[in-house]
């Protein structure tokens, strides 16, 4: 179960940098906001993750293929793709606190408040009225409950209205409509609400006056909808199929904050799938259902996991949702499945003059496809996985530990090796067995400190298995094996460490669980 505790995040964060997970950017000049670096345990962990990624979506769908397409790309694919005039998030400030917040999340969570406290009502009655309770009789009847679910209705029609109308002025009137109140100052002493385009810009060529502007992209997906043809007629691919790509993407962000949760750099992994038009509610529910099934293969409780479907779509899709996780600071968005219908590649045809038609041999006529999306946030899967892995453990004994239970599979390191010693040849011994080991598994090896200090620094850092080798190991070539969750150890020969290894770390056994 995902702990959900302020405290956690911060804990999560101090862990992530005292073990190479995670750093701030360009520490050593008081950093920069919204940027992080990955050290030498979290790039293992993010590789992993990619992997669990790539190898679903592209080896066990066999008409999915992949891409990696410039960051850098033609400034009209933004005008085409909406984003120069619409990728927009409406700016408040407090007066008060000079503090800056995007308007549509301060409504969007006043809006959680109040259907918290429908949630709230609504279990208690549950409890009173036992097996016979109406959830929706009760919701529509009882007149505090439906005071509140009419303030939800109206305050969600309000948001969508001014979201959909790009009405400021209406947005400013639902924050104070919804007595929103500044989390810092207290005071609901706001600004009006201005739009903010997020996208980054740079200039490309060397003389000024003949330089372009151009944008780093703000998500991959425009780089599979430009390349569409390319590989459907390279890769002689029929309709369904899917494109798949993982990249960074960059936006500016009104405010970057709660970790690598929302970054100004960060990396995608999406993937768009071609459908004949009329089809792409169907593909819609298939990849609603493949995406959780991957989420949920990980074992990081699939209570964690839930559908959260859009109330105000995005100006490319006739259906979207967002596949919640229970992150340390409550459900949030980790993945968005979208039908995106015939917008981009329609709208690139336009902008672009050329054809982006698929012609089908079954019905004989050429058509633009419809695209179903899916896209989740490598750095939030990051966080999603180190935030319900880390565990704080009270022993037997009464000393404490840290542990990380990352999901063996992911895991940074899969094995320790680790000599009892540091002479009589168990050095040695332990290469050897490194040296086996290690063309198939990420090891680790260490030989200071005592052998406790180091099974801390393995729990700590996630390691799902230690093999400590001794002086019998040099008579009867028996280790010790420790497992990182029970911390129970057992005694076998070093020419069975592998199949254990297999056993539990094995991404393609992971991949054939789902
Ligand atoms: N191509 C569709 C698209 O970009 P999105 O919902 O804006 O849709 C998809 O983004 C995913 O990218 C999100 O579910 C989230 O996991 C991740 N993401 C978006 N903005 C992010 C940010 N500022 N920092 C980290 N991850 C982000």
């Amino acid at each position: 179960m995902a702990q959900q505790d302020d405290n956690i995040l911060k804990k999560v964060v101090s862990h992530a940098k005292e073990y190479g997970f995670v750093f701030p950017s360009s520490e050593i000049y008081d950093g920069l906001g919204g940027v992080y670096d990955y050290g030498q345990n979290g790039v293992e962990l993010k590789n992993n993750i990619k992997e669990y990624w790539w190898r679903f979506m592209t080896s066990l769908h066999d008409n999915i293929v992949g891409l990696d397409s410039a960051i850098f790309m033609h400034p009209t694919i933004w005008k085409a793709s909406g984003h120069v005039d619409a990728f927009n998030d409406p700016m408040i400030d407090n007066k008060d606190s000079k503090k800056r917040y995007r308007a549509d999340v301060l409504v969007e969570d006043a809006i959680a408040k109040l259907e918290e406290k429908v949630e709230k009502e609504v279990e208690k009655a549950a409890k009173r009225f036992g097996e016979s309770f109406d959830k929706t009789m009760f919701i529509a009847t009882n007149p505090r409950v439906a005071e509140y679910q009419k303030k939800v209705d109206e305050a969600n029609a309000r948001l969508k209205d001014a979201m959909n109308g790009n009405d400021m002025t209406a947005m400013k009137q639902l924050v104070i409509d919804l007595e929103v109140a500044d989390p810092v100052s207290g005071t609901k002493n706001w600004t009006d609400v201005r739009q903010f385009n997020l996208m980054f810009s740079t200039e490309m060529g060397s003389v000024a006056e003949e330089a372009n502007t151009i944008y780093l992209r703000p998500e991959t997906a425009q780089g599979i909808f430009v390349n569409f043809l390319n590989v459907q007629k390279t890769g002689r691919m029929k309709i369904p199929f899917g494109i798949a790509q993982i990249g960074k993407a960059f936006r500016n962000e009104i405010i970057a904050r709660q970790f690598i949760f929302r970054m100004r750099e960060f990396e995608q992994m999406e993937m768009q799938f071609f459908v004949k038009p009329g089809e792409e509610m169907k593909w819609y529910e298939y990849w609603k259902e493949k995406r959780m099934r991957w989420h949920q293969t990980l074992g990081l409780g699939k209570e964690n996991y839930r559908f959260h479907d859009h109330l105000n779509l995005a100006h490319y899709a006739n259906a979207a949702c967002d596949i919640q996780f229970n992150f340390p600071m409550g459900f949030r968005e980790l993945e968005g499945i979208h039908s995106r219908t015939d917008f981009d590649l329609r709208s690139h045809e336009k902008f672009s003059g050329k054809k982006l038609q698929y012609f089908d041999p079954e019905d004989n006529q050429n058509y633009i496809p419809y695209v179903v999306e899916t896209s989740v946030g490598l750095d939030r899967m990051f966080l999603s996985v180190l935030a319900s892995s880390y565990v704080e453990e009270k022993l037997e004994d009464g000393s404490e530990r840290v542990v990380l239970r990352i999901p063996p599979a992911l895991a940074p390191n899969k094995v320790a090796i680790l000599p009892l010693m540091k002479k009589d040849g168990l050095p040695e011994k332990a290469e050897a067995i490194m040296n086996v080991l290690k063309f198939d598994f990420r090891c680790y090896y260490e030989d200071k400190d005592t052998i406790g200090k180091r099974y801390r620094r393995m729990d700590a850092i996630g390691t799902p298995f230690c093999i400590t080798i001794d002086h019998q190991t040099l008579q009867d070539d028996t280790v010790t094996i420790r497992y990182r969750d029970t911390m129970k150890q057992d005694r076998l020969k070093t020419e069975e460490i592998k199949s254990i290894l297999e056993q539990e770390c094995s991404m393609s056994r992971l991949l054939q669980s789902i």
